[in-house]
């Protein structure tokens, strides 16, 4: 069984390139260890989330994700089970400003002026 989170907060601190390469680096490799996959979009210092995985995994991260002060305000914005997961290849794609991408990380995708890319879309959607 599959399930899927998402959610939106807010940045306490601009974060540049080095802390976000850092917290992604360590997201990803917690991620594999837990079957977790998904995507995170950071514009305007609001993150918004979608996480998907086992439903024991998504619960523990859930609870770690609240405890995090990097971020806060954090409004569930959608959970429940899925058939399928929408970002099977990545333990954590990562949708931002190109300026924030310094270190080449893969699994990064540049949003457009608008803020959004197909990624993000896809995060997104009901
Ligand atoms: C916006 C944001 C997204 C995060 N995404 C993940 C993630 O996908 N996976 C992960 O393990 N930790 C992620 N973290 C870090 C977790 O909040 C937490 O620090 C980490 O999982 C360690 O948890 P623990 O302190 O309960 O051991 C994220 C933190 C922030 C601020």
């Amino acid at each position: 069984m599959l399930e899927r989170l998402l959610y939106r907060s807010k940045a306490t601190n601009t974060l540049g390139s080095l802390h976000l390469f850092n917290m992604l680096s360590e997201a990803r490799a917690k991620n594999a260890s837990m079957g977790i996959t998904g995507h995170l979009l950071y514009t305007e210092e609001v993150f918004v989330q979608c996480i998907e995985g086992p439903p024991a995994s998504i619960s523990s991260l859930w609870e770690s994700l609240q405890r995090d002060d990097r971020h806060h305000d954090l409004q569930l914005l959608a959970r429940g089970p899925i058939e399928a997961r929408r970002y099977q290849d990545w333990s954590m794609a990562f949708s931002s400003y190109p300026s924030l991408n310094r270190f080449n990380m893969p699994g990064f995708f540049a949003v457009d002026k608008e803020g959004m890319n197909a990624e993000a879309e896809r995060c997104a959607q009901a």
